[in-house]
Parts: C-alpha cells; structure tokens; sequence
C-alpha cells in the first residue's frame, strides 16, 4: 500500500527560485524548450481547448487544462495591465498536474516564474524555427516583467547577443539593462520604438495595455525580420498594425484560441496561418526564404504550461525542491470521509 495519499508535491516561489538558480536560468529555459519541443511533437495527442477566460474591465482570468491521456494539467493565471500601478503584477499564476488514471494530483507549483520562463522558452523555440540564419541582434519594446526572461532565452537558444530595448515608462529599461548586467548581452537604451527596431533581426513586443495598440507600424518592419509578439493575447488587447499581418507568414499555436485572442483577430476568421506544431514535427515549413517577414504571433497554450509543469516535477527528486502539503484527504478506509472528521473532533 502506498503511505501518505494526502501529500501533494508543492513547489512555492521560493522554492521555485531555488529551482532556477540551482539548475542555472540559462540551461532551465533550453531544457524547458526541450520538453515543450517534445510535447508540441506530440500534438495530435493532447486535449485542446481555448482557455476558459473570465474578462472584466481591469484585467482577465483564465483556466487552462489538457491531458495527454496519462498526465492532466491546468494553469490558473491572470493579466491586469493596470495592476503594477498598486504594485502588483500583471501576470499571477499556479498550476497542477495530475495523474488520468486516479485523478490525484501529483504536483502543485506556484506558475508567475514559471510562466515567464515558459513563455521566454517558447518564443524562442519558435524563433529557431522561424527567425532569419544567424540572427545577433533583438529589440524588446516593453521591458517589464517578462523582458529578462526573454533576453537569456534568445542568447541561450538563438546566441542573440545584442539587445535594443524600448519602454514608455524608462525606469523599466533601466531595471531590465541592471538586470541583465554581466550576462552576455551588449545593450542599449533607445528612446524611441523606431530607433530600436533599427538593425534587428528580431523584434519582440511585450508590452501590457488591454486595448488594440499599435506598438509596431507598417514603416517599422523591414524584410527578412522575425516578430516574436507576446503582448496581445486577449481580445481587444493587441500590439501590431493590421497592415503588418497582412505582409507576414503568421505562426500560431493552437488556432482556435489565437483567433480570439491573438494578433489574427485583426483578420478574417480564416486568413491563413501555419500551426507551430506543425514546423516543429516537420509536415510544414518554417523560414523559407531571407526576405520573408515571418510572425509568431504568441498568446500562450495550455500544453506549454503542461510541459514546464513536467520538466519542473522531474527536477524534484534530484533537487529536492518541494514541501509537501497535505492537501488531499485520506480517511482510513475510502469510505469513512465523515469517520474521519469526527475523529479529529475527538483528537
Ligand atoms: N503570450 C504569452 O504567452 C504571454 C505570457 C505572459 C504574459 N503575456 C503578456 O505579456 C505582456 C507583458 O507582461 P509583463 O508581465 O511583462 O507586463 P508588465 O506590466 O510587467 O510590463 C509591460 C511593460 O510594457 C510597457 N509598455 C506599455 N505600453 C507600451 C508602449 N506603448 N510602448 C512601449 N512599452 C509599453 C510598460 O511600461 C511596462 O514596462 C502582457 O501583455 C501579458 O499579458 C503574454
């Protein structure tokens, strides 16, 4: 018989900080694009769905879930642009995994470091794919949370080793080149979005307004650049003029949820569009030509929630990284749910 059924797995931020830095960030975020790269292989196998998305005027509130018929998972996570005007994060989040066969969960982990990580890994694994040959140079126009965790993806994955960063608000461009001092990077600090984009192969937008912006115009985007765009992933909240999709080969994740929610819903509903999964696996192409203008456009899927969950679980029992919790019940027989609260009274 298997001892204490009510122990979950949780792996708080601390110990999540202790994770990242124990592992080495750079080497946690190409690992981590491993097993999103292996899970996005294995696409055809996942339940998908669009998140389930809760929107009021300030922010949303989403759940995402999929299983791959051994293991299911799901993400709490929010986005409230307004938020670190009171000093809160934009982005909060935790997940669980959970074994199919019992329905127990096997992990719970605090997700906002996470799912910067996850995010930053998954642009950049879609970069490989799609960005020009030998790409040094990104300009980052939002330089906020999530700016970091996107810089040492690309230099870990890509080898970008120059960045162009850009903010309205300058104390953010500030903290992001501090930040990444020593690590590799040659940054500047340019004061206008035009001046970043100059010389880059690679132009990321992650910024954070929910509404249709237009951080990027049609005369800012040159031939031959790759887009990774974050930002907009809600409906209604947007980075990129219409007129830069319609000269763009546009990469999605699951086309279902970035109709809604992505760059695309600028566009007809069935403006065409390559699946990411589709690249990685090999049935279509990625960049095919230097002159092309080639977009990710990012909102974030469940599944790359599943896979940084997964890569985090296996990571426990080497690092110890984890308290347990007692979070499930567990009377002595199956039954005596009640039994068991009573004999607590007693105790
Ligand atoms: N695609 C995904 O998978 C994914 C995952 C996580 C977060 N996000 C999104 O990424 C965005 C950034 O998240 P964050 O946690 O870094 O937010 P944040 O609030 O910490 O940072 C956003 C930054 O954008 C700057 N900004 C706002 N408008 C701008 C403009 N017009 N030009 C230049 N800079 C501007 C702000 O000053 C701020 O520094 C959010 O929109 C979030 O919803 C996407």
């Amino acid at each position: 018989m298997q001892k204490n059924l009510n122990l979950v797995p949780f792996v708080s931020v601390d110990h999540m900080m202790k994770l990242v830095n124990t592992v080495g960030i750079e080497r946690f975020l190409t690992d981590l694009a491993a097993y999103i790269e292996d899970d996005f292989r294995r696409w055809e196998i996942f339940d998908k769905t669009p998140r389930v998305a809760s929107h009021s005027a300030d922010g949303v509130i989403e759940l995402m879930p999929t299983s791959d018929g051994k293991v299911y998972g799901f993400k709490y996570v929010n986005g409230h642009p307004s938020n670190t005007k009171d000093g809160l994060q934009t982005v909060t989040a935790f997940g669980v995994l959970s074994s199919v066969a019992t329905g127990y969960p096997v992990l719970l982990s605090e997700m906002t470091i996470l799912t910067a990580l996850r995010t930053a890994a998954m642009s950049a694994l879609a970069a490989k794919y799609l960005a020009p040959k030998g790409a040094r140079t990104m300009a980052m126009i939002g330089n906020g949370a999530q700016s970091e965790f996107q810089a040492l993806a690309f230099k870990a994955i890509l080898g970008i080793d120059r960045l162009r960063l850009f903010d309205i608000d300058r104390t953010a461009s500030d903290k992001c080149l501090k930040n990444l001092e020593d690590m590799g990077l040659n940054i500047t600090i340019c004061s206008t979005p035009e001046d970043a984009v100059e010389g880059a192969e690679i132009v990321t937008t992650v910024t954070a307004d929910k509404q249709f912006a237009t951080i990027l115009t049609d005369n800012m985007v040159g031939s031959g650049i790759h887009i990774n765009a974050i930002g907009g992933d809600c409906p209604g909240k947007t980075e990129l003029h219409r007129d830069i999709l319609l000269r763009s080969d546009i990469f999605v994740e699951y086309p279902p949820q970035t109709r809604i929610e992505g760059e695309i819903q600028q566009l007809a509903a069935d403006h065409p569009v390559t699946e990411l999964w589709q690249v990685i696996s090999g049935h279509k192409k990625g960049r095919k030509d230097p002159r092309q203008i080639t977009l990710f456009d990012s909102v974030g899927f469940a599944i790359e929630d599943f896979s940084a969950l997964r890569y985090v679980l296996d990571q426990l029992h080497d690092t110890g990284h984890f308290h347990n919790l007692d979070m499930l019940a567990d009377p002595d027989t199956p039954r005596d749910l009640f039994g068991m609260l009573l004999r607590a009274k007693d105790a």
